[in-house]
């Protein structure tokens, strides 16, 4: 079709993990479990639903376009001005603004092969050059990615901890590479599972280094239950904030999202209770891939990735269990063939995964 340009049309659509509804609908399972999506299996913040019922009756007004509330207080929280802060829906939705506010048509985009793909199919619908580093043993390799800088890069992409390895580099790896990074070139340091990993002293909290051609981006959809409700926000030097804000859609997050992350950030309970049931979950799936033989990766975040001899035995092995009624998560579309990705669940559905891989495997 004319009317569309070769980059859009071949685009892969982002495929996400398969909805219980479907393969209800498909199989007529009872009971499913679905770990595929790293959503959090605690629910909602309950102090974030409350926000939300209260919120509800405010909904015929627009929001406040600057997200005056929430931002104010991630700004207290991290001791920054509210200047330094971004909205938006998702941290997804802060990708897509970065990538209509700092690029022209001939620049580039520098990420990693085995990563987040919504970084690499925003840059693909933008139209630009994506470049590509391999993952080196299943971690990002900041040497490698380095190596691949040059005049025409601007954006450069690091999801840490990274989805779907759950691998994180380190401090001085990151304080090595950060050094030979132009400062014309953004980098986008996108932690998504910041909670889950910040207790790690060698993790680098990008928040730390304030560098001013960094952004850093973080989510309500992990630790806090929100996923639904589309929340994200970054932290950046305000002259990037205040181009962003140009840029966003005007009243974008929307008013319900708003409060429910201001209540949201308060429910230390929650927060602390899903770190906790996450800990056991990570533990007990180590146990359960060491007791059967399997590969698995170092995680620092709400999910464990396995690796199998093949692509087949993938697709064998995740068909089996979703007529066992468990939806995990195959890596191909994330350029991991031979591997699985299973978020951590209530220990309850922990154990029903494991029960149905062990009859499985
Ligand atoms: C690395 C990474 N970044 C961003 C996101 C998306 O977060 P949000 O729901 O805030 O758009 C995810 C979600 O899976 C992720 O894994």
């Amino acid at each position: 079709m004319t009317l569309v340009p070769h980059h859009i049309q071949d685009l892969l659509p982002y495929q996400a993990g398969k909805p219980i509804e479907e393969l209800r609908r498909e199989l007529g399972l009872k009971k499913i479990v679905k770990l595929a999506s790293n959503e959090n299996p605690l629910g909602v913040s309950p102090l974030a639903q409350k926000a939300i019922k209260a919120a509800v009756k405010e909904v015929h007004r627009y929001p406040p376009s600057d997200g005056y509330g929430l931002r104010k207080a991630l700004a207290d929280q991290y001791d920054v001005k509210m200047n330094n802060v971004i909205l938006g829906h998702g941290s997804e939705g802060i990708i897509s603004v970065i990538m209509r506010t700092f690029l022209l048509d001939d620049e580039e985009a520098v990420t990693s092969q085995g990563s987040f793909i919504t970084f690499d199919l925003q840059a693909q619908s933008r139209g630009i050059k994506l470049v590509q580093a391999p993952l080196k043993n299943y971690c990002i390799d900041l040497d490698n990615i380095a190596s691949r800088i040059n005049e025409k890069t601007k954006l450069i992409y690091l999801a840490n901890p990274n989805n779907p390895t759950g691998t994180i580099f380190r401090v001085h790896q990151f304080l090595d590479f950060i050094k030979n990074v132009p400062s014309r070139a953004l980098v986008i340091l996108d932690e998504a599972y910041f909670e889950f990993a910040r207790h790690d002293p060698t993790f680098p909290d990008s928040m730390q280094y304030r560098l001013d051609n960094v952004i850093t981006l973080r989510t309500f959809s992990k630790s806090y239950g929100l996923a639904g409700i589309r929340l994200g926000y970054g932290f950046a030097h305000e002259e990037l904030i205040s181009n962003l804000m140009k840029v966003k859609l005007s009243f974008e997050p929307s008013s319900l999202a708003i409060a429910a992350g201001i209540a949201a950030m308060k429910d230390d309970n929650f927060l602390n209770e899903t770190l906790k049931l996450n800990r056991m979950g990570l533990e007990f799936f180590a146990g359960l891939f060491d007791e059967l033989g399997l590969q698995h990766l170092p995680s620092h975040t709400n999910f464990m990735t396995f690796v199998l001899d093949s692509e087949d035995h993938v697709n064998r092995l995740y068909n089996k269990l979703l007529h066992e009624g468990v939806i995990v998560r195959p890596l191909k579309a994330f350029g991991l063939p031979n591997c699985i990705r299973v978020s951590t669940g209530l220990m309850e559905e922990n154990e029903f995964f494991a029960e149905k891989l062990r009859k499985v495997i």
